[in-house]
This record gives C-alpha cells, sequence and structure tokens, in this order.
C-alpha cells in the first residue's frame, strides 16, 4: 500500500516501501545460491545512485553519452509520432536527466517517474516539478522489478520510457515478465520507447565496466554498505574486490565481487560465512542486437515502430507500439 504524500498542487509521491523481512529473505535466497548473488537493485541507495551518475560521465562508459546523442536526434521527431493524450511513464528515472530532452520537444498528459531510491526521486521529482510548473508528475517510489499497483490518477495510454539499457540487467526469465508487466503498464493504445545497448567488440566493453578512475569498482562495494544499511549484514567491503568482464559467448557484462578473506555475515538471525576467493555475483549486463529485441518485444505485445541506431560504439533505441 502506498503513502502519498502531495509535495505541491503538481506533484505527488507515492511511497511503495518494500519491506525489511523481504529484503531478507530475498538476500538470504541470492547469498545461499551455488554461485552466491546479490540482486542489482541493491546497488541503488543514495550514494549508489551517485556514483552511477559518476560512472556515467567516465570516458569509457560510452552508453549514456552515445544514447542521449541518439535521444537528441529523435526528440523532435516525436511529437508527430506519438497520440497527444499520453502519460510517460519512466521506471528506473533516477536524476531524470534523459526525460528533460524528450519534454523540450514532446508534452506528455503527465510524468510518472518510478525510482527505488527514495530521495534521489523526491529530489529530482522536485527540480522538474520546478521546470515545468504546468505538467503533473506523479512520483512513485518503488521496486518496479515486483507488481506495483499503479495510481488512479496515471491511467494509460502510456509510454513507457526505459532508456539507459537497463534491461539488459534483466535474467532472461526476468526480462520476459519484465517486458509483459511494462506492456501492461502502456496499456492499449501505448508504447515503450526503449534503449539498448548493442553487442560490440569486447576491449571498449571491458573498459566501460573497468573505468580507470575506480567509480565502477566503488559502485560495486557500495552494494555491501548498502545491505549493511539496510540488514546490519556485517560485510567488511574493505576485504574484497570487484570484477568485471565480457563473457563473449552469454553476450554479458559480468560483475562480482570477491572476498579477500574470511567474511561472516549475519541477516535476519541466520549466520553465513565465506571463505577468501568466493565470489558473489552482483550484475550482468546483457548487450543486444535488434533481432533479438524485435522478438522479446513481439513476445511481449509490442510492435516495434522505428529503431534507431549509432554506429561505433553501437546503441539502439527503438520505439514500439501496444499490439
Ligand atoms: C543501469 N545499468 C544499465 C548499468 C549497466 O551498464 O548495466 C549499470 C552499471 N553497472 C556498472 N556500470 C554501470
Amino acid at each position: 500500500m502506498a503513502l502519498i504524500e502531495p509535495v505541491s498542487s503538481r506533484l505527488c509521491f507515492y511511497n511503495f516501501k518494500p519491506p525489511v523481512a523481504d529484503i531478507e529473505q530475498e538476500v538470504l535466497t541470492g547469498l545461499r545460491r551455488p554461485q552466491p548473488a546479490i540482486h542489482p537493485k541493491f546497488f541503488y541507495n543514495a550514494r549508489g545512485s551517485k556514483l552511477f551518475e559518476a560512472i556515467t560521465r567516465q570516458p569509457e562508459y560510452y552508453p549514456t553519452g552515445t544514447e542521449k546523442k541518439l535521444l537528441r536526434h529523435i526528440a523532435p521527431k516525436l511529437s508527430a509520432l506519438m497520440p497527444p493524450n499520453m502519460l510517460l511513464a519512466e521506471p528506473g528515472a533516477g536524476n531524470c536527466e534523459k526525460v528533460r530532452l524528450i519534454l523540450d520537444h514532446w508534452r506528455p498528459r503527465a510524468y510518472m517517474p518510478i525510482e527505488i531510491s527514495h530521495d534521489e526521486l523526491l529530489d529530482a521529482a522536485r527540480a522538474l516539478a520546478m521546470e515545468n510548473p504546468d505538467l503533473p508528475i506523479h512520483a512513485v517510489r518503488a521496486d518496479y522489478t515486483a507488481p506495483i499497483e499503479w495510481p488512479d490518477e496515471a491511467a494509460p495510454p502510456r509510454l513507457v520510457f526505459f532508456p539507459g539499457s537497463t534491461l539488459g540487467n534483466f535474467e532472461p526469465t526476468d526480462r520476459a515478465v519484465f517486458l509483459r508487466r511494462m506492456r501492461e503498464l502502456a496499456g492499449d493504445g501505448g508504447g515503450l520507447l526503449l534503449g539498448v545497448d548493442l553487442h560490440k567488440d569486447s576491449a571498449l566493453l571491458n573498459a566501460a565496466y573497468n573505468d580507470a578512475a575506480g567509480h565502477t569498482a566503488a559502485f560495486n562495494l557500495n552494494i555491501l554498505h548498502h545491505l549493511n544499511d539496510l540488514l546490519d549484514a556485517g560485510f567488511q567491503p574493505d576485504g574484497f574486490d570487484h570484477v568485471a568482464f565480457y563473457n563473449e559467448d552469454a553476450r554479458r557484462i559480468e560483475m562480482h565481487l570477491r572476498c579477500r578473506n574470511v567474511q561472516h555475515i549475519n541477516i535476519g538471525g541466520e549466520q553465513l560465512k565465506f571463505a577468501a576467493g568466493d565470489t558473489f555475483h552482483t550484475e550482468n549486463s546483457y548487450k543486444f542486437n535488434r533481432s533479438d529485441l524485435n522478438s522479446y518485444l513481439e513476445e511481449a505485445g509490442f510492435r516495434m515502430r522505428e529503431w534507431w541506431e549509432t554506429d561505433e560504439p553501437a546503441f539502439g533505441l527503438c520505439l514500439a507500439d501496444s499490439v
């Protein structure tokens, strides 16, 4: 059940805070696996969101700059492509930076950013409301990987904006479930504007997830700080190394944390022990091609209408309609 907090006449904040007991169970289930894993959504507390922003400014991390260039190119075409009564919904909106490129050219009926990080969402929604006093904003603080009851005020049809290749952070089964959920969110007459990173030379990919300044390493380690804050878990982040590499066969970047020494963890009264050399798998970032994406969208009930793609480094944006 959401706690609804009106912030101003045009901005309403819906707080779907995930219960701590659910988080304990989810983290324990991941850590008990033969290959222990922590879900990448736990990267994003206030510090993690700031570290991710720092990553996007690194010269090696090409996806953000490349996608923004592409968005600047297509945004002027959007008003001709979109019906006027659409609501714009953005799961994982972060600092709401990319949506500004769209709002400069196309006015949706309202904007619904969805974000797990409370402070980042509130700050970003407030700033956007100041810049766009006429735009109704329904800011939803929620874990968008779980089912959500969308606010009645934010009814379909909706254009779901999902940039940044965050689709690549879902495992194939979860991706299919997520895309079907996005089809429900879009509703009949709605659509999806999706940004995806494309398969490319592994040297470029390996560099993007091992930036020289060490922001990706700090981002990866921050997942342990976040779990300590949430669950008092007892991880010693100083005793871990960041590991990231492109797995060519699976067409994904893998991120792991490797223990340098013994770690004693306590979650919800359960003790877990990890030895030096043990690893936690923290993230996959799958890379796509257009034809695979086409099939994933069709399975979910979308049909691709437009496709734009950059030259090296290759990044794609597609506009799909609900069918
Ligand atoms: C948010 N997501 C699309 C990023 C990615 O590239 O998979 C997260 C990230 N992980 C390390 N660097 C960036």
